[in-house]
């Protein structure tokens, strides 16, 4: 039986193509995954099987319904969670629920939603006072209430941590009935190697379809398969590292944090927090969603202000001498913060003209930062139009523009491919090797490895900091997914 049957399927946004003459079933009651590059499709392909897209030609059906024409019936058995899920950020996470629970008709009993998602503690919170990753967790939990038939989740895992990324497949899987089809994209392919079916899209073309058992029989070995089917990725020498222009800094100790603190109400995000981050090195802050990591970033950025302690940018006080301290660093914000009305270049243009790029070198390096990031065919794409990974690549290179010698980088890869996130990562340890000093979040413990020290951080405070060896020593796992585990769970038991 499939609940998706979907025939030369095409779909054009002006003269670029999205969806190209696909065709491709969807099998009831399974689970299938859906994998494929920033703009390859995957965002139109979901829009398009509920009928908030029109397709330009081809035929679909899902559930027996076309959603051309019966969009709206269609849409009481389905479930669906976009990239960027409607919360009511005014409303608290339990008002949220309720509300998504009455506009489905169903009761509120919502004890197994707030225990999956550990939000149960945080139910009387505004939604719009969530970390990234709590909200991401409450959008799914919305999501999934009135059991619908077929569920389509468009990248759930982004920004969740690994503690709660297992939880929510376990919440999908226990919380669904056999009969329930779900289609769920995501750049994790450790999950979708764990799905019934992968689907791989490129260009807007099926690439693969099968079990992803049939392409490798383990997780870190399909990965390797996706990423030879998508191309490879890009393996020479950072360009933008190669030509980074910086005056390298002068003192030994580029970031320092003492005692911060930042309190709401009777609440700790961060609490008492020390940190001392040395030139050239590569910091890693991991931690469960909600522990005070981009709370700890922006106040040492100067874009919160500490309830208490201080923070120093090369030796420059943060909070007394905000304008230069803040000439030296650069900062990628977890939720994207550009110009969204503004095309690519245009928001890349007024970064190089806010920081200072002098006008006879802007042209030339918004042009390579374009190509480097390659953004060069969507360059007069406003923003907000972008998918998910190419707003990343954005947010990355309006953060590095203007060559600062300390990046902050707050989860620069959730949301982007597994092919960009290596590009990334071949520009952050180019970068770092040249002493650019980078602070970096990420809940990929694949990338926790790169890091030449991590503090781990669990809420609000810091609960192990080392190498990425002693951490793993210290937890007596051999990888950072199990260390990451073991450590939060002992800072819990104590
Ligand atoms: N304005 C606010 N009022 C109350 N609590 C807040 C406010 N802003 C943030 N918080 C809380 O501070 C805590 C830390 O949030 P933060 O965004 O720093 O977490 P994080 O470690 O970055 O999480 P994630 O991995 O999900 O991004 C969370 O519990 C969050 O709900
Ligand atoms: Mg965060």
């Amino acid at each position: 039986m499939q609940t998706v049957t979907i025939k030369n399927l095409t779909k054009n946004f002006g003269s670029s193509v999205a969806i190209d003459n696909l065709s491709l079933n969807i099998e009831k009651g399974k689970i299938t995954g859906l994998i494929g590059a920033d703009g390859a499709g995957k965002t139109t392909l979901l829009r398009t099987i509920i009928g908030l897209l029109l397709a330009d030609s081809g035929e679909i059906d899902v559930l027996g319904f076309n959603p051309k024409t019966q969009k709206d019936e269609l849409n009481l058995h389905i479930g669906y969670m976009p990239q960027k899920f409607g919360l009511y950020e005014d409303l608290t996470v339990i008002e949220n629920l309720r509300l998504y629970a009455d506009l489905k008709g169903v009761t509120h009993d919502f004890d197994k939603m707030l225990e999956f998602t550990t939000l149960a503690p945080f139910q009387d919170r505004l939604a719009g006072a969530l970390s990234g990753g709590m909200k991401q967790k409450l959008g799914l939990a919305c999501t999934l209430l009135g059991n619908p038939e077929f569920l389509l989740l468009d990248e759930p895992s982004v920004g969740v941590d690994p503690i709660s990324r297992r939880d929510l497949m376990k919440m999908v899987r226990e919380m669904i009935n056999p009969e329930t089809t779900v289609l769920w994209s995501t750049a994790y392919l450790d999950e979708a190697h764990s799905f019934d079916t992968a689907v791989v899209i490129d260009k807007g073309k099926v690439i693969y379809e099968g079990k992803p058992h049939d392409l490798a029989s383990t997780p870190q070995e399909f990965e390797n398969k996706v990423i030879d089917l998508m191309g490879g990725y890009n393996k020479e020498e950072s360009l933008i590292a190669k030509n980074y222009d910086y005056k390298a800094p002068d003192v030994e100790l580029t970031v320092e944090a003492d005692n911060l603190e930042k309190r709401y109400g009777n609440f700790y995000a961060v609490k008492n927090n020390t940190f001392k981050i040395r030139k050239g090195e590569i910091f890693g802050l991991l931690g469960p969603n909600g522990a005070g990591k981009s709370t700890s970033f922006k106040m040492m950025c100067g874009l919160a202000k500490p309830t208490s302690g201080t923070a120093r940018i090369m030796g420059t006080d943060i909070i007394r001498h905000p304008a230069k301290a803040r000439s030296n660093l650069g900062y990628m914000a977890q939720k994207f913060s550009l110009y969204g009305s503004l095309t690519v270049r245009q928001n890349l243009n007024f970064f190089a003209l806010v920081y200072g790029i002098s006008i006879l070198k802007r042209k030339e390096k918004v042009d390579e930062i374009i190509e480097v990031f390659g953004l060069k065919e969507y360059e007069k794409c406003p923003a907000d139009e972008l998918p998910l990974g190419l707003k990343q690549r954005l947010s990355m290179a309006a953060a590095l523009i203007h060559n600062p010698p300390v990046l902050f980088l707050d989860e620069p890869t959730s949301g982007v491919d597994v092919l960009t996130r290596r590009d990334f990562w071949n520009h952050i340890t180019s970068l770092a090797k040249k002493g650019v000093t980078i602070l970096v979040t990420t809940h990929f413990m694949d990338e926790a490895e790169y890091c030449d020290r991590i503090s781990l951080f669990y809420k609000g405070q810091t609960v192990a900091v080392g190498t990425p060896k002693e951490l793993k020593q210290k937890a007596g796992a051999n990888d950072m997914e199990t260390a990451f585990i073991n450590l939060i769970k002992e800072s819990e038991v104590k």
